[in-house]
């Protein structure tokens, strides 16, 4: 089993790390680095540029693509599913979970400009928490800082707390606070200390990965070819190092603008 992961950057792999513990597969991992931040493009440019990338992993052989990303899943998810016959498993914030859980009070939803103002998200919010007040807040900043962590091992405590300082979220223990973009993750300990240490943080990746494993046969064995990385843009040599660390042990660019 050949699976495909797409993202804008390094968030993808906070989900990619969850299937990749509960499911035996041989996985690709394309990040559009080109074109990060996904939170601050158009429907359209989305939607075009993930039926791109889809087009260029399925030549690759991928058999089934994660949608990594909760923006991408909530602009062109449906479309994909439209256009491809392979099966896409999308990312969407964890409203129901959130709702359960807060027991009939406010929640929070953390996650880009994009995914706050998508029409997913209303729909997800009114099938499932339509009685909560829900508190959104989409930054792209966040977005930057994970990456900075992630491949840089940058200190980073100070900007996600001076960014959640001014944010409406309350500081109380025991508030929910949805994880709306798979950058998150990467930020829990950071998110966790600038609000309450008991603030409860949801995010999706083992719901994920219990949906890949359900849709991949169980007989299927992992080969031997390893994990390839596929950015859209030169990495940083310092990047092309951490690779290794982050479970891949092949790497290309394949550096193809959006083409409508
Ligand atoms: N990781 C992506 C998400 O889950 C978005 C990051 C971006 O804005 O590019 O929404």
């Amino acid at each position: 089993m050949h699976i495909g992961f797409i993202d804008s950057g390094v968030g993808g792999l906070s989900i990619y790390q969850h299937v990749k513990a509960r499911v035996s597969a041989h996985y690709t991992y394309m990040m559009d680095n080109k074109y990060l931040p996904y939170g601050e493009k158009s429907e359209l440019f989305i939607q075009q540029r993930l039926y791109q990338l889809s087009a260029y992993l399925i030549e690759q052989g991928v058999e089934l693509i994660v949608i990594a990303c909760n923006t991408a899943t909530t602009q062109a998810v449906d479309y994909l599913r439209q256009h491809f016959s392979i099966p896409f498993v999308g990312v969407v914030p964890a409203i129901k979970p959130a709702a359960a859980l807060s027991e009939g009070k406010a929640f929070s939803v953390l996650a880009t400009p994009a995914t706050c103002n998508s029409e997913y998200l209303r729909g997800l919010i009114q099938k499932f928490a339509p009685q909560h007040e829900v508190i959104k807040i989409g930054s792209s900043e966040l977005v930057r800082l994970a990456e900075d962590k992630v491949w840089f091992h940058s200190d980073v405590s100070q900007q996600v707390a001076d960014i959640l300082a001014v944010s409406p979220i309350p500081a109380g223990p025991g508030h929910v606070v949805v994880l709306g973009c798979t950058h998150f993750p990467f930020l829990d300990a950071e998110i966790k200390a600038a609000l309450s240490g008991e603030t409860i943080l949801l995010d999706t990746g083992a719901a994920i990965a219990a949906r890949v494993s359900q849709l991949v046969a169980s007989d299927c064995v992992g080969d031997l070819l390893g994990d390839t990385f596929i950015s859209s843009r030169e990495l940083l040599a310092v990047q092309v190092e951490r690779l290794a660390e982050l479970g891949f042990d092949q790497h290309h660019c394949w550096p193809m603008p959006l083409t409508t």
